[in-house]
């Protein structure tokens, strides 16, 4: 083999770049390529490695012509790939875990202080010029200590937001797995580093306060938070969502939001990104941010540094670091 051809779809910071350089040739088109000219690019034999984006789509079509040897995701999810086709077809799909856990927890604490205090509003009021002053009840959000926290998934990021929540005075409860459910056992819930207590996923929708997402994006968990599940919920209660969009029905949200089924909702990610369903902005019980879950400047390195140690590897035949489907190398 000779020295590895990447095509970086988008350039990742300049630690990964550098690296990519040093062990073979990279191609960075100058615009971002639009679905056929990915796949294009993916059969067209001038590339080992595609350096992807949670916006490029590696579907069964695409995959079945790829002449690739690896896809290195710049992400922790890669529910953007075909991960069963790339199998299929004997290309490995690298990503980027462990490095964003605390960022991403971060922000889902972020996004439950900014709605249950109203940051945003106040914030929009104190600009506005319209702010009068100090006033008994400018304002009033709702107490994070002694409020229940449900998480809905149980994996890194969901546990790093837990012990986050404890440290704020919340309850925690969590369901691994929903919406079946794949329960931890006692021992395991015992060895936990915080106080938390498992619950089915009926009981974590019926009782939460707040209910924040950490799920990854699959078959079983597509529109998993529907309208059935937002009329269960308290209608005091916040959803929290830094996983992935589609998780949740976005426009059966916005009708709970709207008609008072749901109190308020903190968002990172959405179904169409970066469009928004129908009416979610002009909704003033919500905090909206871009996908910012992993954005800080040391995180965004420490993942360029695993892309491209993992697209470094599949392009001289070895497994990668962190490969989502080892089944696909040989
Ligand atoms: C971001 O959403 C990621 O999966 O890394
Ligand atoms: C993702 O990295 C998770 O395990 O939550």
């Amino acid at each position: 083999m000779g020295s590895p051809r990447f095509l970086v779809t988008l350039p990742i910071p300049e630690k990964g770049m550098a690296a990519l350089r040093a062990a073979g040739t990279v191609h960075v088109p100058a615009d971002p390529l639009t679905p056929a000219q990915l796949r294009a690019a993916c059969r067209s034999r001038d590339y080992d490695v595609v350096v992807a984006q949670l916006g490029d789509r590696f579907d069964a079509a695409l995959l079945a012509e790829a002449t690739l040897v690896g896809i290195s995701n710049y992400a922790v999810g890669f529910d953007n790939v075909d991960v069963d086709a790339a199998t299929a077809h004997r290309i490995v799909v690298g990503n980027t875990p462990g490095v964003l856990t605390d960022a991403t927890a971060d922000v889902a604490m972020l996004l439950i202080l900014a709605t249950a205090r109203r940051a945003v509003e106040g914030d929009r009021l104190t600009r506005s010029g319209q702010w009068v002053g100090w006033r008994p009840e400018l304002l009033l959000g709702h107490d994070v200590s002694g409020a229940t926290l449900g998480l809905a998934g149980f994996g890194r990021i969901a546990r790093a937001t837990a012990a986050r929540a404890v440290a704020f005075g919340m309850d925690v409860v969590f369901c691994s797995h929903p919406p079946a459910g794949r329960p931890l056992s006692d021992d395991d819930v015992a060895a936990l580093p915080f106080p938390a207590r498992q619950v089915s996923w009926a009981e974590l929708v019926d009782t939460s306060d707040f209910l924040s997402l950490h799920v990854p994006l699959a078959d079983g968990t597509h529109h998993l938070v529907d309208a059935a599940v937002l009329n269960a919920m308290k209608s005091t209660a916040i959803l929290v969502n830094t996983a992935r969009g589609s998780v949740v029905d976005e426009d059966a949200l916005v009708a709970a939001l709207r008609d008072g089924t749901l109190a308020g909702a903190g968002l990172d990610v959405y179904e169409h990104e970066p469009r928004l369903a129908p009416g979610l902005a002009d909704l003033t019980n919500v905090v909206l941010l871009p996908h910012l879950g992993s954005a800080t400047v040391r995180v965004r390195d420490r993942m360029a540094e695993l892309c491209a140690a993992n697209a470094i590897a599949m392009g001289s035949g070895q497994l990668p670091p962190h490969c989502v489907n080892p089944q696909a190398w040989q």
